[in-house]
């Protein structure tokens, strides 16, 4: 998790790559980002999706996208979000830090901190059926990701892992049970 653009835009890298060939056969009517920054992914989110929403932290990011998406919004996790999509994604800031210098990066203690904080929010707009998918690495504390993601309702399976050189890069996928 380098390339960082002067703007604290985080600029496309190995793992947003990773992570457009994970999505690249998803369809339906509406899906989310949290965490868009250049808005890569969303991009490709909008060719197949006929809603898609955008949201980051930093307000920055989201004025200089190179990928301009449709609907961007500038809040914290999906605080700003009222409604249920198909399904929702999140490239994590997953890196274990003691405190959160770099929004783009850092996940906080374990790198679980930010990471389920975002997960947490995100949980109530994944439709019934739909999933959540998130990036995270083994420089995480990734097992116990997976354990809380469970607790909040979800079926939650690992879709691929790419090595790199110090880390392993993970996608999870967490499909939203009906009760
Ligand atoms: C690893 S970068 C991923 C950027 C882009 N989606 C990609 O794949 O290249 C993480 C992004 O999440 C944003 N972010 C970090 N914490 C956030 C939070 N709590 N809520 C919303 N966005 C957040 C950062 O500003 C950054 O744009």
């Amino acid at each position: 998790m380098q390339n960082k653009l002067p703007n604290d835009t985080y600029a496309p890298s190995d793992d947003t790559f990773f992570f457009a060939d994970c999505i690249a056969n998803e369809t339906g009517y509406s899906a989310l980002e949290i965490g868009t920054g250049s808005g890569y992914l969303g991009k490709i989110l909008q060719e197949k999706f006929s809603l898609v929403v955008g949201t980051d932290i930093n307000y920055t990011a989201l004025k200089s996208q190179d990928y301009k998406i449709q609907n961007s919004v500038c809040c914290k996790d999906a605080d700003a979000v009222t409604t249920e999509f198909d399904l929702v994604i999140c490239n994590l800031p997953y890196l274990p830090s003691e405190t959160v210098q770099d929004v783009t990066t850092d996940g906080g203690p374990e790198g679980l901190v930010i990471p389920l904080e975002i997960i947490s929010s995100a949980a109530p707009h994944v439709r019934p059926g739909g999933k959540l998918l998130f990036l995270t690495s083994s420089l995480a504390n990734y097992q116990t990701l997976i354990e809380k993601t469970k607790f909040m309702g979800f079926s939650v399976m690992i879709i691929a892992k790419k090595p790199l050189f110090f880390e392993e890069l993970i996608i999870i996928q967490a499909t939203k049970l009906s009760f």
